[in-house]
């Protein structure tokens, strides 16, 4: 086979990364286009992220998806920033470009507010590598954690206009740190138990606590009528967190592997420059469990 007749090779990047469903999600995208790509998952030590890039490429890789714990390394490792890698500080993806530079780009937030708008049933017009621009006008957004998963989605969050997004955090100093950063109203920052006497319409948990089996510690009543709760993690079974939104009235309850599914299409796009369809994708994963 000639250099050209070969598949163009991608991979995620991370520890742990056995559990990926990146590999099954960009073939199922790539036979879609009949595109011929090889794409795998490689398990990469701490402290050996930058030579097992180096390595990569050199032997023919395109691009990357980046996942924990390598998302601020990989920020850091790249010369070329996207706007939105540039306001979460972090880069789940990476592109090697013809003049040899490396661009970082981080797709989760694309994938969130994508996933969320679907939910939602709201309507937008679709501009390909965009946010649904205004799509939660209206919305008030509660989103739980100060960590890098959501530091990373809140520049395109802020984007779709929501009335307000309060940050809630059990350590209130890391809510408020990213309430400086991405600045002034709708944003603003509180502890987890500051959240007695409101409701939102939107409850996202971006903490990492489903990991632990464990719920955030949160008052009763946190939910509207009509709320969405969505979990950013996801899993064969319904996170803790879902069951407790389901208990405590949120009248839709998600957890987030349409996120997954929408931020590898973004990654695609920004690979490939072509638009997976996500929704086969998210029924036969949905199909396979
Ligand atoms: P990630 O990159 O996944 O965001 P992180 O930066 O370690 O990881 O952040 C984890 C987030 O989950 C933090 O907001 C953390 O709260 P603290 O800042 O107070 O540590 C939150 N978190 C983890 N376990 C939690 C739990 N059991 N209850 C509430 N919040 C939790």
């Amino acid at each position: 086979m000639s250099d050209s007749e070969m598949p163009e090779r991608y991979a995620v990047m991370g520890n742990p990364v056995g559990h990926s469903k990146s590999p099954t999600i960009h073939r199922m995208f790539a036979c879609q286009f009949k595109d011929s790509i090889d794409y795998t998952a490689i398990q990469v030590e701490p402290g050996g992220f930058a030579q097992a890039v180096d390595r990569f490429r050199a032997t023919g890789g395109r691009g990357l998806n980046v996942t924990v714990p390598f998302k601020l390394e990989a920020y850091r490792l790249a010369e070329l920033h996207t706007d939105l890698a540039e306001k979460a500080q972090a880069a789940n993806t990476l592109r090697f470009n013809r003049d040899g530079k490396i661009e970082a780009h981080n797709t989760d937030g694309l994938g969130l507010v994508r996933d969320l708008a679907r939910l939602l049933g709201v309507d937008w017009r679709d501009p390909v590598g965009r946010c649904p621009q205004r799509a939660f006008q209206g919305k008030s957004v509660l989103i739980l954690g100060a960590g890098g998963a959501v530091r990373g989605v809140l520049a395109p969050l802020l984007e779709c206009a929501p009335d307000s997004v309060v940050i809630a955090n059990r350590t209130v100093a890391r809510a408020k740190e990213l309430e400086r950063l991405f600045g002034n109203p709708p944003i603003s920052a509180c502890g987890l138990h500051d959240l007695a006497g409101q409701g939102f319409d939107i409850v996202i948990n971006g903490t990492s606590a489903s990991l632990q089996g464990e719920v955030p510690l949160l008052p009763q009543g946190i939910f509207s009528a009509g709320a969405l709760a969505y979990d950013m993690m996801y899993g064969d079974r319904p996170t803790p967190f879902m069951e407790w939104a389901r208990q405590n009235g949120a009248a839709c309850v998600s957890d987030g592997l349409g996120m997954l599914v929408e931020q590898a299409a973004e990654s695609y796009y920004f690979w490939r420059g072509m638009r997976p369809d996500t929704a086969v994708v998210m029924n036969a994963l949905r199909d396979r469990n």
